[in-house]
């Protein structure tokens, strides 16, 4: 199977590239600018399946291979796309089985992008037929450095309601679950007397009174999953069969709660994303931070690619907020010191019509004389600066355990408290320890977790029993694990393990759990006696082997343990029963466009972003982004910082100690990245080499200027 795209060379600079919106003269244009920038990789391509087939079976390759050609003769390499994730307006016409259906039953009306149903088999023919006429074109060509199959996988069409995706689910579950019995004892469907008599008598978690069965719908979302694998799939094996590049799609890793990121890993020949910043966010490069992790993570540790980001504001928040000074690259370094071998926009050009017209490129509408162009072509220096970072890996010594169906199940309806979210846990966690300077992988939960010196889980639900004994073994073998409240509380079929909870993690945590006794709307409980708050959750906890480190001292579990720890063979487990923040006086900034929208039924699907921009399904309001502004970081005492602190230092993590937590600091293998986020100079102690960007030469100390970037090369093997 290939890896990385052997080119180009070093960080791979460029974006989209969608010359079918422009006439020829402008392509000249474009690939000299090109040149200036220092691109050398386009994804070419993503949206123009209409100029390729005009018509059903009719093909027209002239404009494409003039532009292969043309980007050919200026060097700039090529990772070309098949353009299935916008069929043309005569696939509608012609199929309109092949409509996309809502969950309230709505056909999904053309006009845009991705309005087909995932469980097509006209979809499967005509994505097949086209996937394979451009690889038979281009496959051998040399200016072809990787393929780009679809955009976005389950961006708006996660899930598809039409008979033809029942009767796909149908088969699913038949092979899933062998047989009816089978489905009835998974899904519990006694309750209430939902039994089913066949497999026929299933229909899709369409809408529904309250109340609709759970496990349904958690089925419901492993089959879209696998729907749109089965996509991708049928495309990389077709190009597969014309030559050896390597294929990939880009992801939406920490904006798209619909996929099981997990599940494509391995589909994947490199894994790229693409991340959007929520602009009204504080801080917002922590969530940068965290995407960027977790695609690393995905890849299993292997450079990925950021297959897309933007230059400046999006188009589809609220209120789009261009980049501050610095900002994008800032952001670009981030992502490449955390793994990123390629720096890659939408777009390159901005579009004059249509839905992105007010969305960032590399080339703005305002052109050269601009100074966000002067900022691109300075970053496409910086990444030539930066060639021999190239395939370096990140290591980390702590993992954060991070599952999407426990996402998925955590966010349905009727859960002992609206304020429990995933995401407001997994950010609060990750606030803390990128506070401490510590970086972090994420994991399975059913992942080998030996080498790590620390695990946190911050929101896991739904943990299955293997999955809990992994935790255990985990633990009995040395490490150190710290579990948030309300996890371990369901299986796969979000059935109660049997027993008081958590039932899959109470040997593991040398506790049960009595009763839940969440907190009213902004309710705080106070813990301890240094002055520790807890907000959401309280409950009333029962010792079996652990030890209390802080109880309750108010609410309704007052004189109860709030904080244990557990000894347990070579480790320890601890356990924290409320939600404390990542730094005094702030909750972490989890925007709501990442919630489950308002707990309706049905589980969370589309990409988390602005419903104005016309995604299927509740995707919230980003109009109420962020959550209350701050965030010193001064790292009192009287935080979850401050605990985690605790269980890093026993767990011998190393980190830096006394710098501020504007300063973002990574080791990428030897290399030293040093991001400023922060309004004032900071003097970084203890580093000594060449400056990658500036060429400076440092002995014993760095001083990052406010807002800059430092990226240091030891001498020497250091
Ligand atoms: C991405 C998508 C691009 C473009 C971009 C705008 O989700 O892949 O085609 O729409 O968003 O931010």
């Amino acid at each position: 199977m290939p890896g990385y795209p052997a080119l180009p060379e070093g960080i791979a600079y460029g974006g989209d590239y969608n010359p079918e919106q422009w006439p020829e003269e402008v392509w000249r244009e474009d690939v000299r600018l090109m040149r200036e920038a220092g691109v050398n990789l386009v994804s070419l391509g993503v949206f123009n399946w209409s100029m390729l087939e005009p018509a059903e079976g009719v093909y027209d390759f002239d404009r494409l291979d003039r532009i292969v050609e043309l980007l050919h003769s200026w060097g700039i390499m090529i990772n070309l796309a098949t353009p299935t994730s916008s069929p043309p307006t005569w696939f509608r016409t012609a199929h309109p089985g092949a409509r996309l259906v809502d969950r309230e039953g709505h056909v999904i009306a053309g006009g845009t992008r991705h309005s087909f149903c995932p469980s097509s088999p006209e979809y499967a023919t005509a994505s097949q037929r086209l996937a394979e006429r451009l690889a038979e074109r281009y496959a051998g060509h040399p200016a072809i450095a990787m393929w780009h199959v679809h955009n976005e996988y389950g961006w708006a069409n996660a899930r598809c309601y039409c008979e033809t995706s029942a009767e796909a689910f149908r088969d699913w579950l038949r092979e899933r679950h062998g047989d009816v019995a089978a489905l009835n004892a998974a899904w519990g469907t006694t309750f209430w007397g939902l039994t089913y008599g066949s497999f026929e008598e299933v229909e899709p978690p369409r809408l529904a009174l309250p109340g609709q069965l759970t496990a349904l719908q958690l089925d419901y979302a492993r089959f879209s999953v696998e729907a749109h694998i089965a996509n991708f799939r049928r495309e990389r094996d077709t190009i597969r069969r014309f030559g050896d590049q390597p294929v990939t799609t880009n992801f939406m890793i920490a904006n798209c709660v619909a996929m099981d990121y997990w599940r494509w890993a391995d589909e994947v020949d490199v894994v790229s994303n693409d991340h959007y910043l929520e602009a009204a966010r504080a801080e917002n490069h922590i969530e940068l931070a965290m995407a960027a992790d977790l695609t690393r993570s995905v890849a299993g540790g292997r450079a990925w690619m950021l297959m897309e980001h933007s230059t400046g504001a999006v188009n589809w928040q609220p209120r789009n907020l261009a980049k501050r000074p610095g900002e994008m690259r800032r952001n670009s370094l981030a992502h490449v010191a955390r793994g990123s071998d390629s720096v890659l926009f939408f777009q390159w050009r901005a579009s004059r019509h249509g839905a992105e017209k007010f969305h960032s490129a590399m080339l703005p509408h305002a052109g050269t004389d601009s100074s966000l162009w002067r900022d691109v072509v300075a970053l496409g220096a910086d990444l030539r600066g930066l060639a021999g970072v190239r395939g370096s890996r990140v290591e980390a010594e702590v993992a954060l355990v991070w599952d999407w169906e426990s996402f998925w199940a955590l966010e349905l309806e009727w859960r002992p408290s609206v304020d429990l979210r995933f995401r407001e846990r997994m950010d609060a966690y990750y606030e803390a320890l990128w506070r401490e300077h510590v970086t972090v992988d994420f994991a399975h939960p059913g992942a080998d977790l030996s080498a790590y010196r620390m695990v946190v889980v911050p929101s896991s639900y739904l943990l299955t029993e293997a999955a809990g004994k992994n935790l255990r073994r985990y633990v009995e073998a040395g490490g150190h694990l710290v579990v948030s409240y309300f996890s371990g509380i369901v299986d796969e079929n979000d059935a109660v393990h049997p027993g008081a909870h958590p039932g899959a993690l109470r040997d593991v945590l040398g506790l049960s759990v009595e009763e839940f006794h969440p907190l009213p709307e902004n309710g705080t409980v106070p813990v301890g006696d240094d002055g520790l708050t807890g907000r959401i959750w309280s409950e009333r906890i029962r010792l079996a082997g652990a030890r209390t480190v802080h109880a309750f001292t108010g609410g309704p579990d007052a004189g109860h343990p709030a904080v244990t720890r557990h000894e347990l063979g070579a480790g320890t487990a601890w356990y924290v029963a409320t939600a404390l923040d990542p730094s005094p006086d702030r909750a972490p900034g989890v925007p709501e466009g990442f919630r489950a929208p308002g707990h309706a039924p049905g589980v969370p699907e589309g990409r988390r972003d602005s419903g104005d921009r016309g995604d299927l399904g509740d995707l919230g309001d980003l109009g109420d982004l962020g959550g209350p502004a701050g965030g010193t970081g001064t790292g009192t005492e009287r935080d979850l910082r401050a605990l985690l602190r605790a269980v890093l230092d026993q767990a011998g993590v190393s980190r830096p100690r006394g710098l501020p937590d504007t300063l973002e600091l990574v080791r990428r293998g030897r290399y030293l990245f040093l991001i400023n986020h922060g309004e004032e100079p900071v003097t970084v102690p203890e580093v000594s080499g060449t400056g990658m960007l500036d060429g400076a030469a440092y002995t014993g100390s760095a001083t990052v200027p406010a807002g800059g970037v430092t990226v240091v090369e030891p001498a020497g093997d250091a």
